[in-house]
């Protein structure tokens, strides 16, 4: 398995570009089983989890072509004929969002069977809201021996769904197959995040009728068809956000291109409280931190346009260093601490009590042996390893490649000292 060792101190000074969002992505990889015309997906991230996608999408019947076209990496999705409606565990369990490929198959074919994505590092997760929004759809579920057998021959309904707590994967599903149902569907209490939009403005081209995006009602008008489209998906926020957390560690002055600061507003904010420079421009935002400590800010975790969750460990690994304590809240994930210890191997004061954690920041932290254990747990550590005195071995990175395209070049140009190990292939435990 590869590791990646950074030896800690450098300054970051330069130019990185963001790529297209992986969780976007993936959506609109699986929206493309909705039509038997060519998606064209541009701006795409070339990460693993999209590959594991393409692989599955394969094996029901798409063929996925991936090139560099004249507006960057693009891939172009067609299943002419969705020759098996059947996503097996092998290749749902190594992604959960592979989930998603219900909804799309159910609304074009009627019927569908999909392993459940089963338990994750990060919490339960479960898929109870997913189902329940397919069965107001007119579906009828069944569950056996880990499958979720889905029906509606006479095709998918237009239905009230009405989510008890805000879950982006069930909204975007209950979009998935809403878009091919008869009649108008309503989601109530629907997740605001960025690319739900994204998805939304996608099926819009493909012919879809979605109204209300960025709000938490969407409105759908079920159509009998969709067809191709080209579609630039929006850039990475979580990317965005975590090279400017990384700027700020290590000090000195980045300019994140390619991207958009009003999709991490919640972020800049704290770093300005804490004490980071931040410049918004066009296409990104500068970060700028000189020497001097920063100040400890408290944050939670919440739906879009709150602080995102998916960026929380990063923060943390700022927080490591500030002047004070700082109070950090998850509210989305029930077991999402799993960096404090990893943290702590580094020289880090972090308490975890329940969904709160508290951060007393020390001078320094020091290189050390760690562990990544999951997709966004894994670049705090890279991000704390670029402040740490000596060097930081940050073991199991499969996790990073899930979600980081590039990062060692990325950071590597802006002057971090940063190497990738390349394993012998043999498990570490
Ligand atoms: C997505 C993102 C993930 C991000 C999260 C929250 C993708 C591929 N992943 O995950 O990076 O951290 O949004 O912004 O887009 N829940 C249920 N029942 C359900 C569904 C969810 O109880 O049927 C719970 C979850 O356990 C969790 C909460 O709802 O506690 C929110 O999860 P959700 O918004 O669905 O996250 P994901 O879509 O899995």
């Amino acid at each position: 398995m590869d590791r990646i060792a950074i030896t800690g101190g450098m300054r970051l000074e330069g130019v990185i570009p963001i790529g297209g969002a992986k969780n976007s992505a993936i959506k609109l990889m699986a929206a493309s089983l909705l039509t038997d015309e060519a998606l064209r997906l541009t701006n795409m991230p070339r990460l693993a989890d999209t590959r594991f996608l393409g692989r599955l999408l394969r094996r029901l019947g798409a063929e996925v072509t991936e090139s560099d076209g004249p507006d960057g990496p693009e891939t172009v999705l067609r299943t002419a004929e969705i020759l098996s409606a059947i996503a097996p565990y092998d290749l749902v369990r190594q992604m959960r969002a592979s989930f998603n490929v219900l909804g799309p198959l159910l609304a074009r074919t009627g019927q569908a069977k999909v392993s459940l994505p089963g338990g994750c590092t990060i919490g339960a997760r479960p898929v109870d809201l997913h189902l329940r929004a397919l069965e107001a759809l007119g579906a009828r579920i069944d569950l056996h021996e880990g499958y979720v057998y889905a029906q509606a021959p006479r095709g998918l309904k237009g239905g009230e769904i009405e989510f008890p707590f805000v879950s982006v994967g069930a909204t975007e599903h209950a979009l998935l197959a809403a878009v091919l149902a008869d009649g108008e569907t309503i989601i109530t209490n629907a997740a605001c995040e960025p690319e739900i939009g994204d998805l939304a403005d996608c099926l819009n081209k493909m012919g879809a009728q979605v109204s209300g995006m960025g709000t938490s009602t969407l409105r759908i008008k079920g159509v009998s068809r969709l067809g191709g489209a080209t579609h630039a998906v929006i850039p990475d926020r979580i990317e965005t956000g975590t090279y400017a957390l990384a700027a700020a560690m290590a000090g000195g002055e980045v300019r994140l291109t390619n991207t958009r600061s009003d999709l991490i507003e919640a972020l800049l904010d704290k770093m300005v409280e804490a004490g980071v420079e931040v410049a918004r421009h066009d296409d990104g935002v500068t970060v700028k931190r000189n020497s001097g400590r920063l100040r400890a800010v408290e944050v939670e975790t919440d739906p879009y346009p709150g602080f995102a969750t998916d960026l929380q460990a990063q923060f943390m690994a700022l927080m490591t260093v500030a002047d004070g304590e700082s109070v950090i809240r998850e509210t989305i994930f029930e077991n999402r601490f799993m960096h404090a210890p990893e943290l702590g191997r580094l020289g880090a004061d972090i308490s975890v009590s329940g969904g709160e954690a508290r951060v007393r920041g020390v001078e320094a932290l020091e290189g050390a042996q760690v562990m990544a254990t999951d997709l966004r747990a894994s670049v705090s550590l890279v991000i704390a390893g670029l402040a740490a005195r000596g060097e930081t071995m940050v073991n199991r990175v499969y996790h990073l490649d899930r979600g980081f395209e590039r990062l060692e070049e990325k950071l590597g140009a802006c002057g971090a000292v940063i190497r990738r190990i390349v394993g012998d292939g043999e498990m570490e435990d």
